[in-house]
């Protein structure tokens, strides 16, 4: 298994992993939207056959309020069914989080996440260390609320 920075040709791939395993979806001009603007920060997990089997998207935010650090922002990460709990998800996020500290300078990452997701809580509450800084009411087309949690990137 191979972890790099996301290119243009992975778009599919990356695009065929999030509709398997997320209801929040993404036209294609949106992935590539964060590759043109942010090309360090979006990473994929590849297997030996070249079949991407996760990725991660992130960007920086644009619209800091005054006076708000800037941070980085991770859109949507997903790994295949077929190859998960081997550390991906982890491998993902620490890439991407070191490439918004050390290019962009981000003071934090933020993300949003189901609040019945065991699974995705649990990487970045226990293993990766974000805590919940809101819960955002109905933040999903579906109605459910979801975690607004942060991770300080100060001394990456
Ligand atoms: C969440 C997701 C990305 C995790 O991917 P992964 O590659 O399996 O995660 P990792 O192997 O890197 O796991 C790292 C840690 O996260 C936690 N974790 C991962 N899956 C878990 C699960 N099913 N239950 C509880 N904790 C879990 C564990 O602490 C794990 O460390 P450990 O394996 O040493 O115990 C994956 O389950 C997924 O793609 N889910 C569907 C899409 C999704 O929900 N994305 C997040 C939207 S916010």
């Amino acid at each position: 298994m191979h972890i790099r920075v996301a290119r243009v040709d992975d778009l599919q791939g990356m695009q065929a992993c999030n509709l398997q395993n997320l209801p929040e979806n993404y036209t294609m001009k949106y992935y590539l939207y964060h590759l043109m603007t942010w090309p360090s920060l979006s990473y994929v997990a590849q297997d030996d056959d070249g079949k991407i089997v996760g990725y991660i998207l992130a960007k920086m935010e644009e619209e800091t309020e005054e006076g708000e650090d800037t941070h980085g922002h991770v859109t949507s990460i997903s790994v295949l069914r077929s190859h998960r709990r081997l550390g991906l998800a982890k491998k993902l996020m620490i890439q991407s989080q070191e490439a918004m500290a050390s290019i962009y300078r981000a003071a934090y990452v933020s993300l949003h996440v189901r609040k019945s997701n065991r699974a995705a809580l649990g990487l970045y509450k226990d293993t990766l260390g974000f805590t919940v800084k809101e819960i955002e009411k109905k933040y999903y087309a579906d109605g459910e609320d979801a975690y607004s949690c942060v991770l300080s990137l100060k001394d990456k």
